[in-house]
């Protein structure tokens, strides 16, 4: 057995959270998975194969950009956004990496026969509702990605979502392109 996460220092944005109970489903889940996966760094995890950026850094500065989101909204706008599902579903949201994703010998990044078999968030996202994690906040982890069916339904989830893609601009600059489409409208 690898030395346990000690998830508060790894993602200090845990702390934020007000429902005990949201905090213990993050540390159980990741630590979990971490204990199932490959990596011997967590800092080594990357966002993706494609992308040897540091998953940590990345995943903290969604959070810290979907907060600042929140204050604007809540600020200007009057809306209500859940910080305990925001926080909770953006530290979860990409925990399945830990096993999507493992370290070749000779120094690379490759997919796992989960993150082959899958699409991106699901292992997270089953694994969640498995241990109790309210159906609002799963919903957002297995719609947060591009690649998932549909965008994710509440105002919580939309924000991660945007925060994300936002982040990714800083990290591998614009990845943005148009398409002209054919919309079936009702
Ligand atoms: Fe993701």
């Amino acid at each position: 057995m690898k030395p346990g996460l000690i998830m508060e220092e790894i993602f200090p944005e845990i702390k934020l959270i007000q429902q005990k109970h949201y905090q213990e489903h993050i540390v159980y889940i990741w630590e979990e998975l971490w204990q199932e996966s490959e990596w011997e760094d967590i800092f080594d995890l990357p966002i993706s194969p494609k992308v040897e950026y540091s998953h940590v850094i990345h995943n903290r500065a969604v959070v810290q950009n979907a907060l600042q989101i929140s204050n604007t909204f809540e600020e200007f706008h009057n809306s209500k956004i859940n910080r305990d599902i925001l926080l909770t579903a953006g530290l979860l949201q990409d925990v399945s990496k830990l096993v999507e994703f493992r370290p070749t010998d000779n120094g690379k990044v490759e997919y796992t026969t989960i993150g082959l078999t899958y699409p991106h968030a699901f292992w997270g996202a089953q694994l969640a509702i498995k241990h109790g994690v309210p159906h609002e906040i799963c919903e957002i982890i297995l719609d947060h990605t591009p690649d998932s069916a549909r965008f994710p339904k509440s105002i919580e989830g939309k924000i991660l979502y945007y925060a994300d893609q936002l982040d990714m601009i800083a990290i591998v600059g614009d990845r943005f392109t148009k398409e002209s489409y054919i919309r079936i409208f009702k």
